[in-house]
């Protein structure tokens, strides 16, 4: 097993960089996900740390070794691709077993290694199978399979259940992880889906153009943010952004927008009155006022569309300056009808300022109830 470091790399492809600069250190054992939009830079990334392309600039380690000028097989890494064509004409078993035999790892010792794999992996009775004769989640089992079998240092995915449908993504994901408890090997794992990303990541690399916004835990991104982009990205439904001016009456901050002013925590932030800010605040942290009129503290918004999802009901509302809000509130039985006019007012969690310019975060605020 091995750690993975970047130092300096960058990617560029004609007058596209998919890659910018990026320093980046995953530890040995770890389970990073790569996470951003379509066309961010994630598969660049990790293709260039399987060797499938070549750096413009800097260098790629694996455990001790710069591997930045090593061929893919020689770089002792195993990946899980998308499309993870299984030789149709082979059983599960020869799949598996494929590129040992191309390794010239010896008879007695693939035999071993596929077994234990087929354990691992729940599809030992299914090793004489051919491919068409599997589901999909076995299908993609055989894939993991064949990475496994290898011992690699470190396992690179691309997006590997995304064949699947949403049930069997769910549970094929949640024995991804356990594999991880298990085998404990480093895995650098792409997806553009926040929830998996969420769900598996140690720590999550949100990344946008071909420039690392953040990292961190899932708990470090979901509650502190950097900045919009990846406040707007992580969680869903996603945050609320609601655009507005701050004033400063000595020291003691107003959020104002059309219909709303809001009274922020103490903090010994500095900001200028007339600061153009975005007030940003997740759907769960919001909670309508039920009964007497909270004053300046709650924002009135009028009804929209009501989502009842059974555990939990999803409102749309829209404030007075004719921005979106979005309520996540528990059950249905409060659930507001349509059209009313009601007030919502921040009652748990954490509120971002971010600058209304650059999108950095301000400031973070924890709601005090
Ligand atoms: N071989 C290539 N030649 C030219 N441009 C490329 C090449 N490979 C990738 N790019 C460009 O680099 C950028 C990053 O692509 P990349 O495949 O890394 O994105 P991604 O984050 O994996 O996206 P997706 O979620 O759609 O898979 C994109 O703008 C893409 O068009
Ligand atoms: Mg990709």
């Amino acid at each position: 097993m091995a750690g993975v470091k970047l130092a300096g790399v960058s990617k560029v492809f004609g007058n596209t960089t998919a890659v910018a600069r990026t320093d980046l250190e995953i530890k040995d054992g770890e389970f990073l996900v790569l996470v951003g939009p379509s066309g961010c830079g994630k598969s660049t990334t990790l293709r260039m740390i399987a060797g499938l392309e070549t750096p413009t600039e800097g260098d790629i380690y694996i455990g001790d070794r710069k591997v930045t000028n090593l061929e893919p097989k020689d770089r002792d890494i195993a990946m899980v691709f998308q499309n993870y064509a299984l030789y149709p004409h082979m059983k599960v078993f020869d799949n598996m077993a494929f590129g040992l035999r191309l390794r010239k790892v010896p008879r007695q010792e693939i035999e071993a290694r596929v077994k234990e794999a087929a354990e691992i992996l729940g599809i030992a009775h299914l090793l004489d199978r051919f491919p068409k004769q599997l589901s999909g989640g076995q299908r993609q089992r055989v894939a993991l399979g064949r990475a496994i079998v290898r011992h690699p240092q470190v396992f690179l995915m691309d997006e590997p259940l995304s064949n699947l449908d949403a049930k069997l993504r769910v549970q094929t994901r949640a024995e991804l992880i356990k594999l991880h408890q298990r085998l404990k090997t480093t895995v650098i794992y792409v997806t553009h889906d926040q929830t998996e990303a969420m769900t598996m990541g140690t720590r999550i690399v949100v990344m946008k153009d071909g420039v690392v916004q953040q990292v961190g835990t899932p708990k470090e991104i979901y509650n502190n943010p950097v900045n919009i982009f990846v406040a707007g990205f992580i969680g869903s439904p996603p945050m609320n952004f609601i655009k507005g001016i701050i004033e400063n009456t000595n020291g003691k901050l107003l959020f104002k927008a059309k219909g709303i002013t809001l009274p922020l925590p103490a903090t010994d932030m500095a900001v200028p009155s007339n600061t153009e800010v975005i007030l940003g605040i997740r759907p769960e942290s919001l909670a309508i006022v039920n009964g007497e009129n909270n004053g300046t503290q709650s924002i009135s918004c009028e009804v929209e569309v009501v989502e009842n999802i059974g555990s939990e009901t999803i409102i749309h509302a829209r404030t007075q300056g004719k921005e979106e809000v979005v309520i996540k509130a528990s059950g249905f039985d409060k659930a507001p009808q349509m059209g009313m006019v009601m007030k919502v007012k921040a009652s748990q969690g954490n509120m971002h300022l971010f600058d209304a310019q650059s999108g950095t975060c301000l400031i973070t605020f924890a709601i005090l109830a």
